[in-house]
């Protein structure tokens, strides 16, 4: 066999080549911008820069019909080494864990590379604020492997303080409509996505802005809104907290700050910025910026059920050790999955959250609370849920409520929402089944929050005849509002 000596493989990255290639991998609007927040954030924390005067992200979009202008200005200290900066894959710069791949900047002024799309950047050190000047960093149009040109101009350009940076870019309006919710195909005005915007970053950073780290602006031309946090609406109960536990995924201490709980029923109307929340599953979150949010069976095994949709378990990976946390993906919307600092994490959810016990359907709940009013009403002498009925041809149909008083008894059909002509026949099944029995009763009721016409008209049709034993039939509607219970508290 014939050996030679090893030689270095030539494959230093041509770098616009590299660029070029790197196009469009963050697909949603708000995932560029937050490509650009998660910067400016990284750089506050690193300077420990104070909190009133120099932590402001303000985004400026302005529609010209044709495409959306975006100004993402911030108030930090500005790109110290714009070479490094613009280097796909070049962590030298990294000022906090929101650094993480070296990839952000690049990946998101890809996105406006080609045709007619364009970006810039302007940004000014404490030195450049010295010496009065600003460092401006413009893509040429071509050819399109041209190097990108920097140069210093007098002023501050459109910086809004001292020090800082400013990216500006023009986007199509393809590419702003992806700020409509998954799967809503509807047209939507800019001002609703500019909105949704403010909803969506609102949610992402909920916690770092909750601290007071930075302020996030929103200028669409119409109004200037200033991003507030969104927080889940939980239910009645309220969450479950477990504050501030270190632990050690693997490499070191991280502080894990987790609760969890039942989300308001979706019966009610949520806001459009609890969208991101609606459902349950586990939102992970590092140093308060929003990553992903998991399904519960990812992490319990497969072992959620639909009823736990509305379970919500937040967590918060606390720590500015970058290796400490699980590694993110390029576009920072999940983990990799498999990751042993995950899985570790996994674990510790399982061990201290609780599943909840599966709920009781709605419905049932409201019977529940039914029974326990009829049960101490003058005369009422026994009250059963899901009792028999037509024993007599063993048919295995269970009444909602059966109620018996000295000389009378009543069976309940219920329903949560409208009810329908279905029901009545469901109640008139009650009826005939207890009259073979031998226990006939006096009143089939038909419980709803309220009932159609054609319900009602049907009742009237059963109430002029008779059942199988030759007595008339006597069904009535009633609503649990008439019963005193209000169904949305139950
Ligand atoms: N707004 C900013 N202010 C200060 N420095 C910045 C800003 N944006 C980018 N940088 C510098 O550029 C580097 C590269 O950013 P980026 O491409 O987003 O990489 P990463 O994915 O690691 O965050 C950062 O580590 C930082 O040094
Ligand atoms: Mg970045």
């Amino acid at each position: 066999m014939c050996t030679q000596n090893a030689f270095p493989i030539q494959n230093d990255p041509k770098v616009r080549e590299v660029w070029n290639s790197i196009d469009c991998s963050l697909h949603r609007f708000s995932d560029i911008i937050c490509a650009f927040v998660d910067n400016s954030l990284s750089n506050f924390r690193k300077y420990a820069l104070d909190p009133h005067d120099s932590r402001k992200v303000r985004i400026v979009l302005r529609d010209d019909g044709c495409w959306v202008n975006v100004d993402v200005i911030d108030t930090g200290t500005g790109i110290r080494d714009i070479h490094t900066a613009l280097t796909p894959g070049c962590c030298d710069g990294a000022e906090s864990p929101l650094n993480e791949h070296g990839m952000g900047l690049k990946q998101a002024l890809a996105c406006f590379d080609y045709g007619c799309y364009s970006w810039s950047i302007q940004t000014r050190t404490p030195e450049d604020n010295q010496l009065d000047r600003y460092l401006l960093v413009e893509v040429p149009r071509s050819p399109k492997n041209a190097p990108f040109m920097g140069q210093y101009l007098a002023g501050a350009g459109k910086l809004i303080h001292p020090t800082g940076t400013a990216i500006s870019f023009r986007c199509s309006h393809q590419q702003f409509d992806t700020l409509r919710p998954a799967g809503d195909r509807a047209k939507k005005s800019f001002y609703t996505l500019t909105e949704r915007l403010v909803e969506e970053l609102g949610f992402i950073y909920a916690q770092v802005l909750q601290r007071g780290e930075m302020t996030l602006e929103v200028d669409d031309g119409l109004r200037n809104r200033v991003v507030r946090s969104r927080f889940p609406l939980w239910d009645k109960n309220g969450p479950q907290e477990i504050p501030g536990v270190t632990c050690d995924l693997g490499v070191g201490p991280v502080e894990l700050v987790c609760r969890y709980g039942l989300l308001r029923s979706r019966k009610e109307p949520f806001p459009p910025c609890q969208a991101p929340t609606e459902t349950g599953g586990v939102e992970i979150r590092c140093n308060g910026r929003m990553v992903q949010q998991v399904p519960l069976g990812q992490v319990w095994n497969g072992r959620s059920c639909p009823r736990h949709n509305r379970f919500l378990v937040q967590v918060d990976l606390r720590s500015q050790d970058w290796n400490a946390l699980p590694p993110t993906n390029f576009s920072k919307t999940g983990f990799w999955e498999g990751d042993f600092r995950l899985e570790a994490l996994y674990a510790w959810l399982r061990a201290n959250v609780p599943l909840p016990a599966p709920e009781e359907p709605e419905e049932e709940r409201l019977v529940e609370v039914l029974a326990r009013n009829k049960a101490v009403e003058a005369g009422v002498i026994r009250v059963a849920r899901k009792e028999d009925t037509y024993r007599s041809l063993d048919l295995g149909v269970k009444m909602d409520l059966f109620v018996s008083y000295q000389g009378k008894s009543e069976a309940y059909e219920a329903k949560m929402g409208c009810s329908r002509p279905l029901d009545v026949y469901v109640l008139r099944m009650y009826w005939d089944g207890c009259a073979l029995d031998g226990r006939p009763l006096t009143q089939g009721v038909l419980i709803a929050r309220h009932h159609s016409r054609e319900a009602a008209a049907l009742v009237e049709q059963m109430n002029s005849i008779t059942d199988p034993t030759g007595r008339p039939y006597r069904f009535c509607l009633t609503t649990w509002e008439d019963e005193g219970i209000d169904p949305d508290a139950v």
